[in-house]
């Protein structure tokens, strides 16, 4: 029997950025590299955690007695966290989702000709996975996102954690260099539905991880 602050409890992280192919051999992405969201699901699995880890698109080792489930696109996303949602008690979208996808995948690679020096590519927007679990969410079930922001981090966190109807929000500054995508380390500010918010230190996205385990198990999973 698992035991630990998280034992007897099923969290579903995503984690990565997703990719939206444009022809066979190129695709539109983002500099995610899962780092965040693989920290989080080793760091619920240490707390005893059944552990769901949808990643996309990442190359990171998967942790020990985590349960992987790899995905490339926003939809291929979507269907997958939402099934896995069924049965969490916490879901936690760590992943970067593209907002948007080419309208069309051309079924051979384009080509560049004598004539089109300028190209526009056509795009449609994704589903919002948040938006779409929110329907779905029984009171029990805990659902974090996080926020990403280059500019006004709280009030963008704020807006987010509203219109997604989450329960808690990480959000972090990704314009600051050595913390954020692709970095070891974060700093983030944990805002609350109820306006509370908690910022950390720089400090490893491992003990970022633990942080958020810590209030996951001490605040709502009771
Ligand atoms: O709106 P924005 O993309 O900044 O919101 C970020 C949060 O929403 C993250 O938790 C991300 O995983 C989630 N998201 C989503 N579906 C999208 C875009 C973002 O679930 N299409």
């Amino acid at each position: 029997q698992p035991t630990g602050k998280l034992a007897g409890k099923k969290i579903v992280v995503s984690a990565g950025g997703t990719r939206e192919p444009l022809d066979p051999v190129r695709y539109l992405t983002n500099h995610s590299s899962g780092k965040m969201g693989f920290a989080i699901a080793q760091a619920a699995q240490e707390a005893g955690a059944e552990v769901t880890l949808i990643a996309a698109n990442t190359s990171l080792p998967v942790p020990a007695n985590v349960k992987l489930e790899q995905v490339e696109t926003a939809r291929d996303l979507s269907v997958a966290v939402k099934q896995a949602f069924t049965t969490a008690d916490v879901l936690v979208m760590a992943a970067a989702v593209a907002d948007f996808r080419p309208a069309e995948v051309a079924n051979q690679k384009i080509k560049k000709t004598a004539n089109n020096e300028m190209m526009t590519l056509k795009l449609i927007r994704n589903p919002d996975i948040l938006k779409e679990i929110g329907p779905m969410k029984q009171p029990s079930q805990v659902v974090v996102g996080f926020a990403a922001e280059t500019n006004d981090l709280v009030q963008n966190a704020e807006k987010k954690i509203k219109a997604k109807k989450l329960d808690l929000i990480v959000a972090n500054d990704v314009s600051k260099k050595g913390i954020g995508f692709n970095a070891d380390n974060n700093q983030v500010t944990f805002l609350f539905a109820d306006g509370r918010r908690q910022k950390t230190q720089v400090e490893s996205k491992s003990q970022i991880a633990r942080q958020l385990i810590d209030i996951l198990s001490q605040q709502f999973l009771k």
